[in-house]
């Protein structure tokens, strides 16, 4: 894994829009993911502007959404799906048909199925764009996580349950499980850019980057990944390197 160290969250969009960028003119029908959370959220406005300037950018990707909340209504506007589309989907106007996204709604078991044969089908991610949860989750890969696992149902974590709770009001409102591509998906993805910001990642970035490569630390398989980049701001890596 290769770290690349940018001032703060607003330089990791900059810096991140290059990588995507980069990666689409490469290959124009590439197969992306994206994180949802604030992180991203600098990124998701290059994005945006580059799509003004560049109308043809991602005429011919496909999006694979990394994450879900399990047991909700396909319309709910908490999903994680309709985060995407206010934030990315619709102001770089990506249609429809470039999505690939979990249906919260129907059987989970058939759904990520369907997920993993579409990918498949697709050959599989060229670019997975993620964020860093606060117990070392990516996307909702929960410490214990199989690093050769695939898309599937799992239980919240505590952890995931509170930093969700802002989305949803309070925490006794944050379903319980979620919906995720695995680890053993996104560890094949032909490129792997992390993006982390803020204080508040610090800890978990230091433990992430010194602890024991374990399932403990779902992050931390990022380590066995030679095509990985952390992408991260002077603030998230303070603690790793003690300034
Ligand atoms: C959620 C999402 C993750 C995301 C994480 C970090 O739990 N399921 O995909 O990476 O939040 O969010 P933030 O960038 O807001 O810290």
């Amino acid at each position: 894994m290769k770290i690349v160290e940018v001032e703060n969250g607003n330089d990791i969009g900059q810096k991140a829009a290059e990588v995507v960028i980069r990666q689409l003119r490469d290959k124009p029908s590439s197969v992306v993911t994206f994180p949802t959370g604030n992180t991203p959220l600098p990124l998701f406005r290059e994005l945006a502007a580059a799509s003004k300037s560049h109308p043809r950018l991602f005429e011919h990707a496909h999006f694979v959404t990394l994450d879900e909340y399990a047991d909700i209504a396909r319309k709910d506007r908490r999903r994680l799906f309709s985060w995407l589309s206010r934030e990315f989907f619709a102001p770089a106007a990506i249609r429809k048909e470039q999505v690939i996204a979990f249906d919260p709604s129907a059987d989970d078991e058939a759904e990520c199925r369907r997920i993993e044969e579409r990918l498949e089908a697709l050959g599989g991610l060229d670019l997975a764009v993620l964020g860093l949860g606060p117990n070392g989750h990516l996307g909702f890969n929960e410490p214990g996580s199989c690093f050769d696992s695939r898309a599937r149902k799992v239980a919240l974590a505590p952890e995931s349950i509170v930093s969700n709770s802002t989305y949803w009001g309070s925490e006794a409102d944050v379903p319980t499980h979620g919906l995720t591509l695995g680890l053993g998906t996104l560890r094949e993805a032909r490129a792997i850019l992390v993006l982390v910001s803020g204080r508040a990642k610090a800890h978990i970035v230091s433990r992430l980057l010194k602890e024991p490569i374990s399932e403990g630390i779902p992050a931390s398989v990022l380590r066995l990944c030679p095509q990985s980049t952390l992408m991260a701001d002077r603030e998230s890596l303070s603690v790793a390197f003690r300034r």
